[in-house]
């Protein structure tokens, strides 16, 4: 038992920052650009595609109440995510703090855990880019033949041709019926697959991530959804009896399980929760913040607060624009773009959306990479997962097995039954992050803590309880391939990791309870 709850010393952590290259980095971020860095991570398939899925399947016009609950529950985890940053200020993320804290079994759980956030995260993002990037080439006239669409959507999925543009059903726009009209069925999305691969190279080449690439495409985001809100607001304005067609009822009746009423309203928020993912990034950053314990609360609660904002507004705009049973769409964003009549618009949504998607996808499988190379480097995955390329001085290896597993899911799942899978696995480790603060005030109470998260216990419990109760919001089907997930994971640490371990083989094995600073 002592085994499973050894911790890695902090005095080891310390040692190992100083020693690598990533670590190593000039303390050059304030907290501008702290708040950039988690806009440029959370703002993608999220807000520019599950939006109009959300609204559509589960809670109307509400959903914009859905982003507030949704919000909310990683803003308890933030404040816990921001203490944990200023105590270990070390990338690595809740990995790390798990096994500095909680011991080798939850770090375990935690890492393996991620995998469901970052690979499975850009699957998610693939998979939004993919529609975005059809429909811009539709728009410019890059029609696919019937063979070809088959290649652009996941197996299985009926693709209807209506006027020049390939739909699938749900995306008809209302009142077409699909008798009759040409259509073809889906068998491996190639634009997914490519696109992972593609950020795989990159990612294996070694992008220098530069803060200027990402303060450009954070830009290009922002203008993005700045552009929908003042042509969506100014259309509504000119037009108001919109808004008297489409927000009324603003709550719609229930229609069963997850479907409207305000169950509807949660199943969403546990639904559109993925548009948050990525504020946690801003913890990795640790090490580079000038002032790590001022900055890293400010950049995480930044920018989700930024975030928050401008997903509510998005979402009041949009449902106005268009009614929510007409936005199960590929590209919601430029749907409602296009309800306002101006053509330039819905093209600028969708060049915005194909860059700034890019960049998500980037960050989450660059988040992967650090998670499992800090796993190999601890013993706990094989030595070939944190294998440095001689040049590239990437982990390559792993880059390359991981790109290469997470391709195909984007080509064969739908995007809406990833999205819950990341979901899960996110909420999971806010519960888990959320928790370890709370014990960690119990166990260490005296342990300096540069940022204290507010109120504790409550804080930490509102932070499970909330992100429990979104987690019992996803469907059955979620929880069983999670659990799964996690069987597999609990096998391999039982035959592999466990007689791997290096803190296992340190001379004295420290239990939690030894941890101090
Ligand atoms: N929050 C990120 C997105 O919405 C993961 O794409």
């Amino acid at each position: 038992m002592a085994k499973l709850l050894a911790v890695k010393p902090l005095s080891q952590l310390r040692k190992e920052a100083s020693e690598e290259g990533e670590h190593t980095l000039k303390r050059s971020l304030g907290p501008v650009n702290l708040i950039t860095l988690g806009i440029g991570a959370i703002i993608g398939a999220g807000i520019f595609v599950l939006t109009g899925q959300a609204a559509a399947l589960h809670a109307g016009p509400a959903i914009a109440l859905s982003f507030i609950v949704a919000g909310i529950t990683c803003a308890f985890a933030g404040l816990c995510y921001a203490e944990f940053a200023s105590i270990i200020p070390i990338a690595g993320s809740a990995y790390t703090y798990g096994y500095a804290t909680l011991g080798e079994l939850v770090a375990w759980i935690i890492g393996w855990d991620l995998v469901l956030e970052y690979a499975f995260g850009a699957a998610t993002v693939a998979s939004g880019w993919s529609g975005y990037l059809l429909s811009l080439c539709e728009q410019i006239g890059l029609v696919p033949s019937p063979a070809l669409a088959r290649f652009t959507t996941t197996y299985g999925n009926i693709l209807y041709f209506y006027q020049d543009k390939w739909y699938p059903q749900v995306s008809l726009p209302m009142g077409v019926s699909t008798a009759g009209l040409p259509h073809v069925s889906g068998i491996f999305n190639v634009i997914a697959f490519v696109a992972i691969l593609a950020v795989t190279t990159i990612l294996v080449i070694g992008i220098k991530e530069s803060a200027n690439l990402n303060s450009a495409i954070v830009m290009v985001k922002l203008g993005v959804v700045g552009i929908f809100l003042v042509l969506g607001v100014n259309h509504l304005i000119h037009h108001p009896e919109l808004l008297k067609m489409n927000w009324h009822p603003f709550i719609p009746p229930h229609e069963g399980p997850g479907a409207f009423g305000w169950q509807g309203v949660v199943a969403g928020a546990s639904f559109v929760f993925f548009a948050y993912i990525g504020f946690d990034a801003v913890s990795t950053a640790a090490q580079e913040a000038k002032r790590p314990q001022r900055d890293m609360p400010i950049g995480i609660l930044g920018s989700l607060v930024v975030c928050t904002l401008l997903y509510i507004l998005v979402s009041l705009t949009l449902t106005g624009l268009v009614n929510y049973r007409e936005l199960n769409v590929a590209e919601p964003v430029a749907r409602g773009i296009d309800a306002t009549g101006i053509a330039w618009g819905g093209l600028l949504v969708k060049i915005g959306a194909v860059f700034g998607l890019f960049t998500v996808m980037l960050v989450m499988l660059l988040g992967q990479s650090r998670v499992f190379f800090s796993m190999s480097r601890d013993g706990l995955l094989p030595k070939w997962a944190s294998a440095i390329h001689p040049k590239f001085r990437t982990p390559w290896i792993s880059n390359m097995v991981v790109g290469t597993i997470v391709a195909f899911l984007p080509a064969i799942l739908p995007i809406g039954k990833l999205a819950e899978l990341v979901n899960m696995g996110t909420l999971l480790a806010f519960t888990i992050v959320s928790a370890g603060v709370w014990i960690l005030r119990v166990r260490h109470p005296d342990l300096e803590r540069p940022f204290r998260t507010p109120l504790v216990p409550l804080v930490p419990f509102l932070g499970i309880v909330s992100a429990f109760y979104l987690m019992l919001n996803l469907p059955l089907l979620t929880w069983i391939v999670a659990t799964a997930w996690l069987i597999v994971g609990l096998i391999i640490y039982f035959t592999y990791s466990v007689k791997h371990s290096k803190v296992q083989q340190l001379s004295v094995v420290s239990t939690p309870a030894a941890n101090r600073v």
